[in-house]
């Protein structure tokens, strides 16, 4: 049998089930509450538990500290009611959800789309273009992602980040890194081919540029770089003024990609400064540019970030490293937004 939980400051009571989390039990309901990656990956869906016990599953270790446990913080994406009924507040984690925006829900459009580009980026990282069928056109802001259902396995979906402009709205451009076990990294890698059909669903996620005058620093590891291109396509499609610095972290040489693109993107904008970064360089005699962990480079960049915001996307113990840095160095916690690319199976 369920447990019920509400949700306050709205007094909203209703069923959750013992393995769905609280995020699931809201949307399913009909109700809209803040989130983004689903994966406890990126805060956005904070909550405080006011009474009653709970479970916290796995992915809630990246994302919540010590104090915020104390305090009965919660990620509600990774969040199960235990034994009896739980009430959990929102309204000191989203105080601008209004009672409307919350009663109306959130709607996800499903999309059927064809693949029309699977190019190589790196020994693991693909292109993946996909078109949707039908002229429909999915609506979203760069950074945001989508679902993408696994070839042959339609009930289990992933988790990818739109590469392309949010003005494409007829096509999806992901950038897929290959896991060794991943299922549908490794259909990508081995079966996937032009003409071929694939399910999406979206948009989703709150990852964005948000609206301010702070000058940007972004940090991106691996396919972290698809989110990023995204939001600097679009800062240049809409005449962007402010000062951005793009620190791009990759191994060895060859786990460099689109380098030329974003050089071309720079060279364009005034605005933009791209700095790609190897970890391994092992004295590549072809390398010239800047060398060590990315937040290395940033330390040596930008020695005080007060006053800035920051942009981090990819694995997620880059990401930890780099808002320590960040926050050292003077950035405000609330100027620092992420999405790590936790597995999303
Ligand atoms: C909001 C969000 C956006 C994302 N956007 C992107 C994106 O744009 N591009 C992208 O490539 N990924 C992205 N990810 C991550 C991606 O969704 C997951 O990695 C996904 O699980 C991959 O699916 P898969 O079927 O290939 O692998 P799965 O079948 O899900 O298998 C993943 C398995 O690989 C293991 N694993 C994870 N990382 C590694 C590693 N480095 N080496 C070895 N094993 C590993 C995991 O433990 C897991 O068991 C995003 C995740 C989130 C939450
Ligand atoms: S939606 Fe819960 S942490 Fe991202």
């Amino acid at each position: 049998m369920g447990n019920a939980v509400t949700i306050l400051p709205f007094d909203d009571t209703f069923d959750v089930e013992p393995e769905e989390s609280i995020l699931k039990a809201v949307l399913r309901q009909g109700r809209y509450v803040k989130y983004g990656c689903k994966h406890g990956g990126c805060s956005t869906c904070r909550a405080h538990v006011v009474d009653g016990d709970y479970r916290l599953g796995e992915s809630t270790s990246f994302a919540l500290s010590d104090a915020d446990r104390d305090a009965g913080v919660v990620l509600l994406c990774s969040t199960f009611a235990d034994s009896g009924d739980l009430v959990v507040d929102v309204s000191k984690t989203m105080d601008d959800l209004t009672e409307e925006q919350y009663l109306a829900g959130h709607h996800v459009q499903e999309f059927t789309a064809t693949v029309d580009r699977v190019d190589l980026l790196t020994h693991d990282i693909r292109w993946l273009g996909l078109r949707l069928n039908d002229e429909s056109a999915m609506s979203f802001v760069a950074g945001q992602y989508v679902e993408v259902a696994v070839p042959d396995a339609p009930d289990q979906w992933r988790s990818f980040s739109m590469a392309n402009p949010s003005m494409e709205s007829g096509r999806v451009d992901l950038i897929v890194k290959l896991l060794p076990e991943g299922r549908f990294s490794t259909a990508l890698d081995q079966r996937l081919k032009v003409g071929d059909q694939l399910q999406l669903r979206g948009p989703l996620g709150q990852f964005g540029v948000q609206l301010s005058h702070r000058p940007m620093v972004m940090i991106a590891g691996g396919s972290g770089m698809a989110p990023i291109l995204a939001m600097l396509r679009d800062l240049a499609a809409t005449g962007n003024r402010r000062e951005v610095t793009f620190l791009y972290g990759a191994r060895t040489a060859r786990d460099l990609f689109l380098v030329e693109v974003l050089q071309d993107l720079a060279r364009q904008n005034e605005w933009l400064t791209f700095i790609p970064a190897l970890s391994e360089p092992n004295g590549d005699p072809a390398w010239n540019g800047e060398t060590g962990l990315i937040t290395e480079v940033l330390a040596r960049h930008l020695p005080s970030t007060t006053g800035w915001e920051a942009y981090l996307c990819g694995p997620p113990l880059m990401i930890d490293a780099a808002v320590e840095v960040l926050t050292t160095s003077g950035c405000k916690d609330r100027h620092i937004h992420f999405d790590r690319f936790v597995p999303s199976g």
